[in-house]
């Protein structure tokens, strides 16, 4: 079933159902251009048989970035090494659809101080996100037509689809939340009011790009924080979605606050969630039933047959994966060859928790560094990969985190003096 195409409301067809998430790649250069190090990666990636790979956020403004080393593309200025960017996955043999996103309040200090959110809610984590303002409709219009232009400039480029980032507490999921939307104009309060900018963003992006070329959304299936975007409002906006175009749903959930996919060690993993594998998949039944455009679950897959019966169940039609990518690039082949039965489970190693800040804490401030030592080893896959090496499972986690620092801390000032 894995190996089956799919085929997309917009005409397009997937050749299977693998499909490799989003992980930004922290490679662009100081002057936000992608680089010959992703033609590398993304090709590697590509020979490893899944039918398409999502990049990492390519943001649509370029004073707004979730860190330094995004690629950003606001004009035609970098095509070039947009293009030769997909020229590589295509040779590898998978599609590449760009992620188009806006950090919103979830825009570090290091990149800019006063980063634009819907309301004036800081994040709060080890002091690294400044106070947002709050957009005005004049930068609401902006950020639409950003996203517009941002969506074209890629399809010129050659990539075949884009995916609209409006999960993890970015800007759309900003807006879509209780908790950071206060405001009390057309774009707050109710439900219909939050979704707003989300539903013109899609608008805008499909104008841009015409009928027959894939757009994605990446949504929360819950933030999983009291008082934010729930599980009912998100069946609700499902609702909507379903006359606005979409070709693909892809099913995510939590904010930098509450991130879902990276282990506490202090964390219990429910019993059930354990035995159904990938930890969205409850949610997706529920979506899955009024969605009508394809589903794709992200989070937690790691056995062929785990994800062989979410298929076969109907809870989803695409698999989404993302850390498995770093550490075994060719897994998506081994599982349709049958070769490869269970990913090497890796996870459990990088949770600093008891063994180096004392006893398991669930202090913010921890839970944010522990989030940081994780994504700062799959950064390290990601860079040897880039550089044509094989990953390294063996990578100390600590030593992972201090180089994740220092790099994000040396790419930051590179790029302020570009
Ligand atoms: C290093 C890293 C970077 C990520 N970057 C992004 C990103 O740029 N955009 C996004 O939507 N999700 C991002 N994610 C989340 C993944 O797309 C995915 O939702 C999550 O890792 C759960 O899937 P998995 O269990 O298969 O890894 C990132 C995850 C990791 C580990």
């Amino acid at each position: 079933m894995i190996e089956q195409p799919l085929a997309l409301p917009c005409g397009h067809t997937i050749k299977n159902r693998f499909i490799k998430a989003a992980m930004t790649e922290g490679l662009a250069t100081a002057s936000d251009h992608a680089t010959p190090a992703h033609q590398i990666l993304y090709k590697t990636w590509a020979q490893g048989g899944a039918a398409v790979l999502i990049s990492g956020n390519i943001m649509v403004d370029k004073r707004y970035l979730e860190r330094a080393g995004n690629v950003v593309t606001e004009d035609e200025r970098a095509i070039k090494q947009l293009s030769a960017w997909a020229k590589a996955t295509h040779e590898g043999g998978s599609e590449l659809w760009g992620q188009i996103s806006h950090p919103g309040r979830q825009c570090p200090r290091l990149v800019n101080t006063k980063p634009l959110s819907a309301s004036d809610v800081q994040l709060n984590m080890i002091s690294n996100f400044g106070k947002p303002k709050a957009a005005t409709q004049a930068q609401l219009d902006d950020i639409i037509k950003r996203f517009a232009n941002t969506a074209s400039v890629l399809k010129k480029a050659g990539f075949d689809g884009v995916q609209i980032h409006s999960a993890h507490g970015y800007l759309l999921s900003q807006f879509l939340s209780p908790i950071t939307n206060k405001r009390e104009d057309e774009y707050g309060g109710s439900l219909e009011n939050r979704a707003r900018l989300l539903l013109r963003v899609i608008q805008s992006v499909r104008d841009a790009v015409g009928p027959e070329f894939p757009v994605a959304i990446k949504l929360n299936s819950s933030d999983f924080q009291k008082g934010g975007f729930s599980a009912d409002e998100c069946i609700q906006v499902i609702q909507w979605l379903n006359d606005a175009g979409i070709d693909l749903l892809e099913i995510s959930g939590g904010t930098y606050e509450q991130l879902e996919f990276f282990q506490q060690s202090d964390q219990k993993v429910r019993a059930s969630t354990q035995k159904r594998e990938a930890y969205f998949l409850e949610y997706a039944e529920n979506i899955k039933k009024i969605a009508k455009m394809p589903v794709m679950v992200t989070g937690g897959f790691r056995s062929l047959a785990g994800m062989e019966r979410a298929l076969e169940n109907d809870q989803t039609d695409v698999i989404g994966l993302a850390r498995p990518f770093c550490v075994n690039p060719n897994f998506p082949n081994e599982m349709m060859s049958q070769s490869l039965e269970l990913l090497e489970e890796v996870e459990s190693k990088l949770i600093l928790g008891n063994g180096f800040w004392g006893p398991a804490s669930s202090s913010k401030s921890v839970q944010a560094l522990n989030n940081q030592c994780q994504a700062g080893w799959y950064y390290h896959q990601i860079e040897q990969l880039a550089q044509g090496k094989p990953s390294n499972a063996e990578y100390s986690p600590r030593k992972a985190l201090l180089s994740h620092f220092r790099k994000d801390i040396t790419r930051a000032i590179k790029r302020k003096f570009a």
